[in-house]
């Protein structure tokens, strides 16, 4: 058996290639760079400095600019990232102490959309913009293991031990609860799981999300007899939940159908979420009181062909960029022609896989050319370049189209 190591060649927390810094450290998956270190060091030698960066983050937070961060990862869904960074924003404005009123309502955000269309990713990507401790948790985790309060439990332990152990800034996270549709009533999964279903895991959801005093182990894991244990309250705790609700749009369009009597009334604008009522949430199996706990409902929407081009070849960290660096380790150029990138594009919008879909059609042309990398080195062949035709017919292995 071979072993398939891949070094590092630039720092994991500035990007900086190894040739433009002093020292480069490299761990198991990670790299350091001689600069980051000092930063770190500084960091943490004065608190002072450490707490004004803190300090910024949460308290003088503006939606634009949160906005900003988000459009340089992820193309479109403004609508969400408008709802997504004012909810934020209040959240913090919410609980700092300075500014304290009852007024304002938690509003837990509700993400919906097409598989691939970036909920998920929008989460990770505020959270990590944020300096408060995140954790992101498949609601699906919460019903196989059976035993509700224990998950919930687990939930704020992880949250616990994101903070570094702080009850205060703990009590200030946020949780991502993804493929919350998973856990509706009457979804399939809910249907095959064992003696937990879908409306269970909501119901232990709920106190959760409103607010409880939750006990966990000092130590950050589970709360075991004997072990000192401490108090959570999930009151200020803010949490985002995204699932893709398949189905749901054969809701709205029946209710639309339903109540639009007139004579020739146009369906085709029930558009899968766009229309979205609470009620077409219980019905696709939700409790109301779950849905009335996420007023901010925010819609993702499909992404066409020029978006899923942009995802593709220019966004932050894109799968070109990444595909270039790889090739580069060998020395060889890889270039895309944009008719390339635009049939590529073209079969995510026919598989109906969103962004999803972009990787395996990248993985699936560039297999044999990352199979045989070495071997264009040796033959002095330095650039690889992928037109139209090699995306419909992908080169094998030995070099021959299929
Ligand atoms: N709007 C977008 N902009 C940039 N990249 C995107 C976008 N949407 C999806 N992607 C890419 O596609 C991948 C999958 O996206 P993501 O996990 O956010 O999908 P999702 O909406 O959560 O889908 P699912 O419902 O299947 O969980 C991401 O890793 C990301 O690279
Ligand atoms: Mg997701």
């Amino acid at each position: 058996m071979t072993n398939i190591t891949v070094e590092l060649a630039s720092c994991s927390f500035c990007g900086k290639h190894k040739d433009r810094v002093g020292n480069l450290i490299v761990g198991d998956g990670v790299a350091i760079c001689n600069e980051c270190v000092h930063l770190c060091q500084d960091l943490l030698t004065d608190p002072e400095h450490a707490k004004t960066v803190k300090h910024k983050k949460t308290t003088q937070l503006n939606p634009r600019e949160i906005h900003q961060h988000l459009d340089q990862y992820i193309v479109g869904q403004d609508a969400a990232k408008i709802a997504l960074s004012v909810a934020i924003v209040n959240h913090y404005k919410r609980i700092s102490s300075a500014t304290r009123n009852t007024q304002i309502q938690k509003a837990n955000i509700l993400m919906i959309g097409p598989t691939g269309t970036g909920k998920t990713l929008l989460a990770r990507t505020v959270a990590e913009y944020l300096d408060v401790p995140f954790v992101i948790t498949d609601a699906t985790t919460l019903t196989e293991a059976g035993y509700v309060g224990d998950d919930v439990e687990n939930l704020i332990s992880r949250l616990y031990r994101a903070s570094g152990n702080s009850i205060e800034r703990t009590q200030r996270g946020i949780v991502f609860l993804d493929e919350v549709d998973k856990i509706s009533r009457k979804s399939e999964s809910a249907t095959i799981s064992r003696d937990v279903s879908g409306e269970g895991v909501q119901q232990a959801l709920l106190k959760l999300v409103e607010g409880t005093r939750c006990k966990i182990s000092a130590g950050g894991g589970r709360k075991s007899p004997g072990s000192d244990s401490i108090e959570i309250d999930t009151t200020d705790i803010l949490f985002v939940v995204g699932g893709a609700f398949v189905g749901l749009d054969t809701i709205v369009k029946n209710r639309v159908r339903g109540t639009a009597m007139g004579f020739g009334a146009d369906f085709s604008t029930a558009d899968q979420t766009d229309a979205v009522t609470p009620d077409d949430l219980v019905r696709y199996g939700l409790i109301p009181e779950f849905v009335g706990r996420f007023p901010s409902t925010v819609s993702l929407q499909s992404l066409d062909q020029a978006q899923l081009i942009t995802i593709l070849s220019q966004v932050k960290n894109n799968l070109v960029s990444q595909y270039q660096w790889l090739f580069g380790l060998d020395e060889v150029e890889l270039e895309f022609e944009s008719e390339a990138l635009t049939e590529v594009a073209e079969r995510a919008v026919a598989n109906r896989t969103g962004a999803r879909g972009l990787q395996s059609e990248m993985e699936r042309v560039l297999i044999p050319h990352m199979y045989n990398l070495a071997h264009y080195r040796e033959q002095g062949q330095l650039k690889v370049v992928i037109d139209k035709s090699q995306i419909n017919t992908p080169m094998t292995c030995n070099g021959n189209t299929q």
